[in-house]
């Protein structure tokens, strides 16, 4: 398999979780180079739900080594429950799990933070997940941050909360929020440490070992393309690159080390939160949510529904060189008439075909689309390629046409053994 890059090509909430459990079976070490316990990874084993955070997807399947790399914001606290979740479901989380010794924290005052802004902002709130993550990156980004390392070193972590206590309290009580004690955190941020310290690495050193033994990892993106800080609808996004580059930089691991780009994209788009979509449509929405679908991973929060938007994956294929596409939830569309893509941006007399930085006029577009018809068979019992119906086929190799790269799995319901490999 060799060093793969898994990337949501649209607004996050992919299936990511789902086809990194798959491509796991294949890999070595699976890696999280960004984000936080913003994400939610979906993975069904049997009838067994797990929903990841924090922890590498590939902690699922047995020896498998699973790295939180330098890239990733950890709310210890967090981390230290979900790793306990895991252990009362029976999954292995003992000399399989390796968290980057430089990898930030994330705060209560990150997280009262995040809200208050959110208040503040009022109608123009980004409908963050109130996890802390964007003050935790912006801590980091200014040099004032804490990480791991200072975690795991108790006087040390002791001076340096007490002064970021002081400090984030004076600006928790402008915003008339109440300020912390720093008695209940530093215990919290203690037992967590205690019980993390056995994990924690240098994981670069520890990555370039398992490339020195021709292992094969995998690199678990959160999020999606058009949430990335860089790539993504600004300020509509989260704070890290979600883009294929952020696991370079979240890992340590090298650009010309990596083999393969690997984009996830649901046959239609969801996004969750406030910001620019194209091709929403209501009447998709519904219908998805009445299946009982399309419901947040981490907040619960219902995900608004839009057609497949090509523009949008086309420009995800360019910024993160994407080879091979995953398309996920195929069978959401088993019973609709008609489907319509999105091929282009239209705001007056002007046309797009690529996503426009200003989020005004990006705001103003109207979707631009091509119709299909459905093909109103279940597919979820689909095994393999002949299996689907010729015009699910069609739809598939249209978009991924569009999109620009090669279709090489599809994906028809939320198990493992839901997969057609082309
Ligand atoms: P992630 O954040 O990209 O890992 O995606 P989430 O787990 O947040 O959301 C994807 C949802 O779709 C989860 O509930 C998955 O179980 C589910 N899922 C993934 N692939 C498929 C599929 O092909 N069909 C169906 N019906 N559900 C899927
Ligand atoms: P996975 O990895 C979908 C969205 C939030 C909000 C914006 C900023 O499961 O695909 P943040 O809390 O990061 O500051 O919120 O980004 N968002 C996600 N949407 N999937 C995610 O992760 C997301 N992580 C953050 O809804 O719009
Ligand atoms: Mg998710």
């Amino acid at each position: 398999m060799a060093n793969t890059i898994l990337v949501g090509a649209q607004w996050g909430d992919e299936g990511k979780g789902k086809i990194i459990d798959v491509l796991t079976e294949q890999a070595d070490v699976v890696v999280r180079t960004q984000g936080g316990n913003n994400a939610g990874h979906t993975v069904f084993i049997g009838k067994q739900k797990y929903v990841l955070h924090l922890v590498p997807s590939g902690i699922l399947r047995k020896r498998k080594s699973c790295v939180i790399g330098n890239g990733v914001v950890i709310d210890p606290v967090g981390l230290v429950e979900e790793i306990g979740g895991l252990l009362k479901l029976g999954v292995k989380v003992d000399g399989n799990l390796f968290i980057s010794e430089t990898a930030h924290l994330v705060f209560p005052y990150h997280r009262e933070l995040d809200a208050q802004r959110e208040i503040l902002k009022g109608k123009n709130r980004i409908g963050t997940t109130k996890r802390g993550i964007g003050p935790a990156y912006g801590d980091k980004a200014a040099r004032t941050g804490l990480r791991m390392i200072d975690l795991i070193d108790p006087a040390r972590f002791e001076t340096l909360l007490r002064q970021k206590i002081r400090e984030n309290n004076e600006i928790l009580k402008a915003f008339g929020a109440r300020p912390l004690s720093f008695k209940q955190v530093l215990a919290a941020y203690r037992a967590a440490g205690d019980r993390l310290k056995p994990f924690v690495a240098n994981t670069v050193v520890l990555l370039h070992g398992a490339m020195r033994q021709q292992k094969d990892i995998l690199f678990e993106g959160a999020q999606g393309t058009f949430l990335d800080i860089d790539h993504g609808t600004y300020p509509f996004v989260t704070s890290s690159n979600t883009t294929a580059g952020g696991a370079c930089t979240g890992s340590g691991v090298p650009p010309h080390r990596m083999d393969r780009v690997v984009g996830v994209m649901k046959a239609y788009t969801t996004r969750v939160g406030e910001g620019p979509l194209p091709s929403e449509s209501a009447d998709l929405a519904d219908m998805l949510h009445a299946m009982g679908r399309e419901f947040g991973a981490t907040t619960g929060r219902a995900r608004r529904c839009g057609w497949f938007d090509a523009v949008a994956t086309r420009q995800a294929t360019m910024v993160n060189g994407i080879d091979d596409l995953a398309v996920t939830n195929l069978d959401g569309l088993d019973t609709l008439e008609t489907i319509k893509v999105c091929v282009g941006y239209r705001v007056g007399t002007t046309r797009y075909d690529y996503v426009p930085n200003n989020i005004e006029a990006l705001s103003k577009c109207q979707p631009v689309y091509v119709e299909f018809p459905g093909w109103r068979t279940p597919t979820d019992r689909a095994r393999r390629w002949n299996e689907i119906p010729a015009r699910a086929r069609s739809y598939l190799r249209a978009i991924a046409e569009l999109t620009g790269a090669k279709l090489t799995i599809a994906s028809v319901g939320p198990a493992r053994e839901q997969t057609i490999f082309l």
